[in-house]
């Protein structure tokens, strides 16, 4: 789908299809007040005036009324009530844009003026309604049908004509990138684990570079991962077929020798847990376990597109965890790249395993800073659900920065403390760290297992477990979280 803006509001003409917010304020008890409602009711012969004062239409949230115009002017015009302004949170405005496009989506004309831009909020703001609009329609717009023999035709995507000043190009620009994004990285996540593979996102890494001139991709084998040291990370792929690949993404758009922003992904493409195997029940969604690396190559893809003034260098680390006679074992000991051993003492702790190789070889690029992204805790969605991912970091100012940029994104995540007390969770008996720190604190233990590995450098990991894949009827990838790495590297450039 297109995106473009229009600044005159009762220019209603250039589309055929037209979307209008109607508020408490512009019902009014006489006289509709906005410019675009004056200008339709006008084209309906008074149709908007007449249905409000029926009481077929009002400004309650997501009440509705499609009005089919057979005179000059668009071919239809959908009113849609936005309820109270201080109600109207980025999450209700969302559904409000998705809710207007359910009414037209099926035969929209070619092309689209969206005015719920000009929808009344009291917290948020013109920029974040131009991308929570954009991003929503991307969204609504999503399907992954390439394996139903049947798939349906999708009806051609209009071109999308948001209401703003020019002043909002730069966000409509960088809205359009993350959405695009964003379904790259459901694509990826979708997905089934046999198609999927370290190998399968290897090669993502180098249709990447082959989009831009600014990117050299790399690919680590497991021989030179092997000579690097990466005893850990290769332990985690040792039971299965596919090889191990460490694929390192390097985009240069900033100055020559400019410290570059580092993401590090977790791209574990099926988790079974290996010898320590997971239950039966929805083991298939452990294909979704490679989701930091998919949201990693999304933020780059954004990168690339939004031709970001700034270096950023991309490390997906990626294996398949699968249990067989060659597979690693509770209690063997293996030696990082960082030459810290490591007791494997849960073979299912395993992101853990293939992320710390990663943040190590990290150190080369004298990082400026480093966000790694990861799937990476059960606990994690019993400490914050659904709908916020965690971050934890070495320095508490730089999760201040990403929990702004969270929220400047509306793809939030909130910071989880880490210290010594619980450090000493991982100390083992054998090697000089356990892999797993006990039950308690399961999210933390984990991102104190990665600090050992990132002291050399400003680091945070974001723990997405809860919030990079939707489960039961509505099972998908939900491109999170992409917007959130997108505006980190935004502020950061
Ligand atoms: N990929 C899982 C974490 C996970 C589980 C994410 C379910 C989303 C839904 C990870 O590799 C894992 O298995 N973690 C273990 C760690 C434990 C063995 C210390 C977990 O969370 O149970
Ligand atoms: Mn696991
Ligand atoms: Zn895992």
């Amino acid at each position: 789908m297109e995106f473009s803006l229009q600044q005159d509001a009762s220019q209603l003409d250039t589309a055929s299809s037209v979307i209008l917010p109607l508020s408490k304020a512009s019902e009014g008890s006489d006289a509709l007040t906005t410019d675009s409602l004056k200008t339709a009711d006008k084209l309906l012969n008074g149709a908007i005036s007449h249905a409000i004062a029926s009481g077929d239409l009002s400004s309650k949230f997501k009440t509705s009324q499609l009005f089919l115009n057979a005179g000059p002017g668009p071919d239809r015009i959908l009113v849609i009530g936005t309820g109270a302004p201080e109600q109207l949170s980025g999450r209700k405005y969302r559904q409000l844009v998705q809710a207007a496009w359910s009414q037209i989506s099926s035969n929209p004309g070619p092309s689209v003026l969206n005015q719920l831009t000009t929808a009344d909020t009291k917290s948020v703001d013109l920029h974040s309604k131009v991308r929570l609009a954009v991003e929503a329609i991307v969204q609504a717009c999503y399907r992954f049908d390439q394996f139903k023999t049947n798939s349906k035709d999708v009806p051609p995507s209009p071109n999308m004509i948001l209401l703003a000043d020019t002043n909002s190009q730069a966000q409509l620009d960088q809205s359009v990138a993350t959405a695009q994004a964003m379904n790259l990285c459901r694509d990826l996540g979708n997905l089934p684990g046999n198609v999927c593979t370290p190998s399968f996102l290897a090669e993502q890494g180098h249709k990447l570079a082959a989009g831009s001139s600014k990117v050299i991709t790399q690919v680590l084998e497991e021989a030179e991962m092997e000579s690097l040291g990466m005893h850990s990370l290769l332990s985690v792929g040792k039971g299965s077929a596919e090889p191990s690949k460490l694929i390192v993404i390097n985009y240069q758009g900033g100055e020559e020798g400019a410290q570059p922003h580092v993401l590090v992904g977790k791209g574990i493409t099926f988790d079974s847990g290996g010898i320590s195997i997971k239950p039966g029940a929805a083991m298939d969604e452990m294909k979704y376990d490679m989701c930091g690396a998919a949201s990693v190559m999304g933020a780059m893809q954004a990168v690339i597109d939004m031709d970001l003034k700034a270096n950023v260098v991309a490390i997906v680390a990626s294996a398949e965890n699968m249990p067989s006679s060659t597979a690693s074992k509770p209690g063997d000991i293996y030696t990082t790249m960082s030459g810290k051993t490591v007791e494997v003492l849960n073979t299912d702790a395993e992101g853990r395993l293939v992320l710390c190789d990663a943040l190590t070889y990290a150190e080369r690029f004298n990082p400026k800073t480093v966000v790694d992204v990861a799937t990476l805790t059960g606990a994690c969605i019993m400490a914050l659900g659904h709908h916020i991912s965690a971050v934890l970091s070495n320095d508490d100012q730089f999760a201040t920065s990403l929990m702004a940029a969270g929220n400047q994104a509306f793809d939030n995540v909130w910071q989880l403390p880490m210290g010594e007390e619980y450090q000493e969770q991982l100390d083992s008996n054998f090697a000089d760290l356990g892999n797993i720190g006990g039950r308690a604190a399961g999210t933390i233990t984990a991102a104190c297992f990665l600090s050992r590995f990132t002291e050399s450098y400003t680091w945070a990991h974001l723990d997405i477990a809860g919030t990079a894949w939707t489960s039961g009827a509505k099972k998908g990838a939900t491109g999170r979280c992409v917007p959130l790495l997108v505006q980190h590297l935004v502020n950061q450039a």
